[in-house]
């Protein structure tokens, strides 16, 4: 018969003739079962309320594999005792050969502590060395001794009750370790029988025809049931964050700017930025310059030469860089370095309207860079980037809406530090103070761009631009606790770790 059905069987046929059985584990240790064949069937029989069980736990003693051997062959003293003769003395040395190594080991020191036997050391002269040699007998003091070890054992082994002082001895030669115990007692149930019904799972179309569903027992369901993880795609832990914070770009009222081209001419993505030709930025070695197609056809040629003149000889109260601007330069095309890039097509578009509005622009998405690859770069990443463009801005109303917008990030404390942007003046760098690894980390860049950058386009002159960037990569590590960014993007991503992650909450500490 099927172990579980025996098993079965077995407990039903039992508590028809007794209340209780008080403990699962010595049930199926005396009647032969397995106990992990027996907890399943305790559930089962539970499920159909057959039986009622609880659940019961306890740190019992086991024996270790050392003290399980003397309870078969005696404590190592006894072992060592029953070794001597009844009568006169023995070398220790023959000892040797005659013990197990283990019992030669410790055997003798526990028999002289117990006052079994005595020891009586000679020395001898050895021929040709000057030293002399030490040799051992050992003799009985009593006739007979009693193995109080291998009883005590025998009672752990059982199950039964030993004083503490006991276990504490056994605990210390190793002989015992503890262990937690699970199992059950049981009693019947409301729906006791003495043989189980097989309870139906299904109502199918032959039990309606015959009409035998009237007389079946249906199986309950178990609403409490562990269900099978569902294998479907998971998201990963970048585009989970990205999500949220688009959320919270769009509870303040922002909205969305088109980020589908990867690739950018060098135009919207530096020098429509007032950002130098010379810059070291737009250098090989800091930018992924395309080599098919290597130029841009189009730019919008009356604005392209308000650029030039800005950046050759100023104008809008600015000196401009002085140098000889080139156009071949602004045709090249790249990866784009940063979304700004975006930003500024998108300023570009709503100074073309007839009359201005004010704008909450942002986006999430890739950016890449010539970078060398480590712990926390890599070539490409995504950057998130909010803007307002609006009249009458101030540096005072930056502050407040990346105090409100890294808030809402969990990130509560924040300082700024000036710093420097070819198309931002002034330029900040935002820190927050994280409290996990208790110093302040950068969390990104700012500034309210500049007017050689607005005017030219066409903008109002008293409209303000405030803007700021971050990587969507860092909070994203930060939250997930990983400190690899190759852990969380690229092909070296453990799926499980994505399939596994628990959700992380943005704000919610
Ligand atoms: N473009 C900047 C960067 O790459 C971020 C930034 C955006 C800075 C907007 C100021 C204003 O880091």
């Amino acid at each position: 018969m099927d172990p579980a059905k025996a098993a079965e069987n077995a407990i039903l046929e039992h508590l028809q003739s007794h209340d209780e059985i008080p403990d699962s584990q010595k049930f199926a240790a005396s009647s032969g079962f397995d106990h992990g064949v027996v907890e399943n069937v305790v559930k089962s029989l539970c499920g159909s309320r057959t039986i009622e069980a609880n659940e019961i736990k306890e740190e019992r003693w086991a024996l270790t594999d050392e003290g399980k051997s003397y309870v078969d062959s005696g404590s190592p003293e006894v072992q060592f005792f029953r070794a001597l003769p009844s009568e006169g003395e023995i070398l220790m040395k023959d000892l040797e050969k005659k013990l197990d190594p283990t019992v030669y080991k410790v055997g003798p020191s526990a028999a002289v502590v117990n006052k079994w036997v005595t020891m009586r050391k000679e020395k001898r002269e050895v021929r040709g060395s000057t030293k002399p040699e030490t040799i051992v007998y050992v003799s009985r003091k009593i006739n007979d001794v009693e193995d109080k070890v291998k009883d005590l054992l025998q009672k752990v082994e059982a199950g039964e009750a030993v004083d503490e002082k006991d276990v504490d001895a056994l605990k210390r030669r190793k002989l015992v370790i503890p262990q937690t115990w699970r199992g059950y007692s049981i009693r019947k149930g409301p729906e006791y029988v003495l043989v189980r019904e097989k309870a139906a799972t299904d109502l199918t179309r032959e039990h309606i025809q015959r009409g035998d569903w009237k007389q079946l027992k249906f199986k309950e369901y178990n609403l409490s049931a562990q269900v099978q993880p569902i294998q479907i795609g998971y998201v990963q832990p970048l585009l989970e964050v990205k999500e949220e914070i688009q959320n919270i770009f769009l509870q303040m009222g922002f909205e969305e700017m088109p980020t589908n081209n990867y690739v950018e001419s060098s135009f919207w993505n530096f020098d429509a930025l007032f950002q130098p030709q010379q810059h070291p930025a737009r250098d090989s070695h800091d930018t992924f310059f395309l080599k098919v197609p290597s130029t841009t056809r189009q730019l919008p040629e009356d604005y392209l030469e308000r650029v030039k003149q800005v950046h050759q000889s100023g104008g809008y109260g600015s000196k401009g860089y002085e140098y000889d601007w080139k156009r071949d330069e602004a045709e090249k095309n790249l990866l784009r370095t940063h979304t700004t890039a975006v930003s500024t097509r998108m300023l570009y578009k709503l100074a073309q309207q007839k009359s201005f509005v004010p704008k909450r622009y942002f986006s999430i998405d890739r950016v890449f860079r010539n970078e060398a690859v480590d712990r926390t770069h890599l070539a490409e990443f995504h950057q998130i980037e909010g803007l307002i463009c609006d009249r009458g801005l101030t540096l005072g109303d930056l502050l407040g809406v990346l105090e409100d917008f890294f808030s809402r990030l969990g990130m509560t404390k924040l300082r700024f530090k000036p710093a420097y942007n070819p198309y931002t003046e002034p330029s900040m760098e935002i820190f927050s103070y994280h409290d996990g690894l208790k110093k302040w980390v950068e969390v990104g860049n700012s500034g309210m761009f500049r007017p050689e950058m607005l005017l030219p386009m066409g903008l109002p002159e008293d409209v303000n631009v405030i803007a700021w960037g971050l990587s969507l990569e860092r909070p994203t590590m930060i939250l997930y606790g990983i400190d690899n960014i190759r852990d969380l993007f690229g092909h070296k991503v453990d799926f499980d770790v994505i399939k596994n992650n628990p959700l992380c909450r943005l704000g919610l500490q």
